[in-house]
């Protein structure tokens, strides 16, 4: 491409961001928003589908019950997508709280085992795993480089303790911006068999991730921030494989693999995941982001 052809190419680019910048978010025609990942904006096209949702939840009876069920599959899919993974190790959740509270719950984490958490971690990801102290496990909350990140060369060294059985971190740090290397912490974390959950908010929606490509087993995300939902929605993805090792946090109808509404007719036969409890939101969650991410 020559010099000019690339200029006009760049001046259309600008211009067509400017276009869709002003068809999805209006109010920037007046106002300039440094979106630094403390609340992402709402799109349109987002706000035009929470609408037509709330005015059929206002006419129950215009809401078709199965077509709930297949929203939730095809936001779960669409989640996938977005980290390439599976539908089925995608849970929808309420907060990256929730996703790291299950983590925290869920791993079969015994007295005396010891989880690392680097300092200066966003408080979600260091109460849950603090809770797991009155169950004898220990957190080691590591100091930072000088630089203030999180120290990734000590972690890949301390995971080869045999009592360090997890390690939980930020994919990118709330204060600094430091972004982790999850691939070279999962290669330590799977030769070690530690397990490493990891916090997307701050990343997912901004930048790409391949949990395909990394060693993560757990990873909790909101999607208030980059993913440009509303409070109250988020995903949990769970390894494919790790699922069947995790102790079931929250036990629901929903939780159940087979599913069964007949009266009288509990089964404790059937497994559960944590990922899924009762009935969730199909407005206010990822039915959003669902349609952010489909243009
Ligand atoms: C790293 C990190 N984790 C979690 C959260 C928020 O957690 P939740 O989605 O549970 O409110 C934030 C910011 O709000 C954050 O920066």
């Amino acid at each position: 491409m020559n010099t000019q052809a690339a200029a006009t190419s760049r001046r259309d680019l600008r211009k067509r961001c400017l276009e869709l910048r002003l068809k999805e978010f209006p109010w920037t025609s007046n106002t300039i928003y440094f979106n630094n990942a403390g609340i992402g904006p709402l799109p349109e096209r987002s706000r035009v589908v929470v609408d037509e949702l709330v005015a059929e939840k206002m006419a129950p009876h215009t809401i078709d019950v199965p077509g709930l069920f297949d929203r939730l599959a095809e936001t779960r899919r669409t989640v996938g997508r977005l980290i390439n993974a599976e539908a089925d190790e995608i849970g929808l959740t309420t907060s990256t709280s929730l996703g790291l509270n299950i983590a925290a719950h869920a791993l079969p984490l015994q007295a005396s085992d010891i989880v690392l958490v680097p300092q200066r971690e966003f408080p979600a990801n260091v109460y849950p795993w603090l809770q797991l102290e009155s169950r004898g496990v220990k957190v080691e909350l590591t100091q930072p480089t000088s630089d203030g990140w999180p120290d990734e060369k000590y972690l890949c060294d301390r995971v080869s303790d045999p009592k360090v059985k997890a390690l939980a971190i930020s994919l990118v740090q709330f204060s600094n911006g430091y972004k982790a290397n999850i691939a070279r912490l999962g290669e330590a974390c799977r030769l070690n068999d530690c397990y490493l959950v990891v916090d997307g908010i701050q990343g997912i929606g901004q930048t790409p991730f391949d949990v395909k490509s990394t060693a993560v087993d757990i990873m909790a995300c909101g999607g208030q921030k980059w993913l440009l939902s509303p409070f109250g929605s988020g995903f949990v993805y769970v390894r494919k494989g790790l699922l069947e090792q995790l102790e079931p946090t929250f036990v629901g109808w929903l939780a159940l693999k087979v599913q069964t509404i007949t009266p009288g007719s509990p089964s404790t036969s059937t497994s559960c995941t944590p990922m899924h409890v009762g009935s969730r939101s199909t407005h206010c969650r990822f039915r959003i982001c669902l349609v952010w991410t489909k243009v």
